[in-house]
């Protein structure tokens, strides 16, 4: 049996696995974000651990014997930022380990003046995104290093070690410092093309390299063993191997078996993520239509293992994706099921004889970075129904979403098929209108469990249930549903191109309101 954890934002949630994939048991522990001041959203690390304990615990328990364990394999909401100090590093495996302060999550907002910093320091942005796959994004983990060095100097001057979320985890775990490929290029510290950490970026912001954990292991590679007293603590059998896992992306597509060329996973949850596979660490040098470097982030895929490293990922987050739904529903439609909304939706004509919403309603990241965006339904009549409504703004987050997948395609990264993943598709009519609008045959699986799921095969790899992680993902996931482009296709790019012009004619008077 295999256990993985994925460390999200809202919770931490488990699963159990046998040797041949099959799910066994899941359990979820929740939690809150702190936030502090407007746009700062923090988490403190031991609230994680407390979670991992009693996730742990319920899994151990419903495995019967415990010493069926094999392995475990972590997953993680990215860029979060742990403080440690030497003390803590070295207690780590033996006791509970404390964070110098709270960590920053990856969507806090207070680092804009050090992402500045960052890129004046590489020589500019295309220059940051040639060195490290990514422009510096407030929610990334070295401007918030930065940040603790500016606002925070007896924390920085403490601080020993910074690892993302589920590497403190691990290191509860096993007592031993390490990160992944993945998260580590979430770091804006790491090369993606030689899977390593980036001397020159240590250099030029006058960092000491031992900040970061001295390993960088490919994802299904064991980075440790679990420590007596960590398997007093979880249930877990002690000596069991802990992969090194990767970020939530990551992970979700190996649960997705998104580790092939040609391969994209595409997820409505609140919000919505273009997720490619890619056999060349690609990078977004900035669009002919004058979009800047650095739109799609450049990460390490998790599809490596010990002695073989993996390939890339491509990937582009939109903030407000099934999220805007919701919001739709709530306000215009309090209490109405979504059946019902999608029945409406699906009596309108593509296009919503003229209607176009934008998706913007917390800010975007992707295509556009821009915080000050905001939502709007753009072109009402008085023809017009809560069903065009309802169904502009599932074309206005789709459409953001070709956008995306648009830019990746231009890099080029192939793509032949797209995946579906989060709660967005259980609608027929979104599903369809996907294929739609990205003009690729879309598919449906039978793994729904996301990032644990895939933190679980890794596990597995790691403990040879398979050879390797593309090995594991065919012998475990299957595509229920395929839907190709109908004759509508055609009708939806100029929704796509509607949506971009109005954004760039919209962009002045959002910052102005803002
Ligand atoms: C990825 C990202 C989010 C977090 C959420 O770049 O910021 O997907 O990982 O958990």
């Amino acid at each position: 049996m295999l256990i993985g954890l994925d460390i999200g934002t809202s919770s931490t949630k488990g699963v159990l696995i046998d040797d041949r994939g099959e799910m066994l048991a899941s359990f979820t522990s929740e939690y809150r974000i702190d936030q502090p001041r407007v746009g700062w959203t923090e988490q403190d690390p031991a609230v994680w651990w407390n979670a991992c304990v009693e996730v742990f615990r319920a899994l151990a328990g419903r495995a019967g014997e415990r010493s069926k364990i094999r392995a475990v394999g972590l997953s993680g909401q990215m860029h979060g930022s742990v403080f440690l100090d030497r003390a803590a590093v070295e207690g780590a495996g033996r006791g509970p380990v404390r964070a110098v302060r709270p960590a920053l999550l990856w969507n806090d907002q207070r680092t804009a003046a050090q992402c500045a910093a960052i890129e004046e320091a590489m020589g500019g942005r295309e220059a940051l995104v040639r060195a490290v796959g990514n422009a510096a994004l407030t929610g990334f983990t070295l401007p918030k290093l930065l940040w603790l060095r500016d606002h925070e100097p007896e924390h920085f001057a403490r601080t020993a070690l910074l690892l993302n979320p589920k590497d403190f985890a691990r290191l509860c775990l096993t007592g031993e410092p390490a990160a992944d490929v993945g998260d580590g290029a979430g770091t804006l510290l790491l090369d993606p093309t030689t899977r390593t950490w980036n001397d020159a970026v240590f250099a030029r912001l006058n960092l000491d390299r031992s900040l970061v954990p001295e390993r960088v292991l490919e994802s299904a590679a064991v980075a440790g063993r679990v420590t007596a007293w960590a398997a007093a603590e979880t249930g877990l059998p002690e000596g069991i191997p802990v992969v090194a896992g990767s970020g939530d992306n990551q992970c979700g597509a190996v649960g997705a078996g998104v580790v092939t060329s040609g391969m994209v996973l595409a997820t409505l949850g609140t919000s919505g993520v273009i997720y490619a596979h890619a056999d060349e660490p690609r990078r977004d040098l900035g669009g002919e239509e004058g979009g800047a470097a650095g739109r799609v982030h450049t990460m390490c895929a998790a599809d490596g293992r010990d002695g073989a490293a993996g390939r890339w990922s491509i990937t582009g987050v939109m903030l407000s994706a099934a999220g805007a739904l919701h919001w739709a529903r709530d306000t215009i439609a309090p209490g109405a099921d979504f059946a019902e909304l999608m029945r409406e939706a699906e009596g309108i004509e593509p296009g919503c004889e003229g209607l176009v919403f934008l998706p913007y309603l917390t800010g975007e990241r992707c295509p556009f970075p821009d915080p000050t965006a905001r939502g709007a339904w753009i072109g009402l009549s008085s023809r017009h129904t809560r069903g065009h409504l309802i169904r502009a703004v599932l074309e206005g987050v789709t459409a953001n979403m070709g956008i995306i997948l648009g830019i990746v395609e231009a890099l080029p990264v192939r793509v032949e098929k797209v995946r579906l993943g989060g709660g967005g598709n259980r609608s027929r009519l979104w599903r369809q209108m996907q294929a739609d609008v990205y003009g690729k045959p879309v598919a449906t699986l039978n793994a729904e469990e996301g990032p644990a799921f895939g933190a679980a095969l890794l596990a597995g790899v790691g403990a040879g249930a398979w050879a390797s992680v593309p090995e594991a993902c065919a012998a475990t996931i299957r595509e229920t549903e395929t839907i190709d482009p109908g004759p509508e296709a055609g009708r939806y790019a100029s929704v796509r191109a509607g949506l971009a012009e109005l954004y760039a004619t919209l962009a002045p008077a959002f910052r102005r309101t803002a």
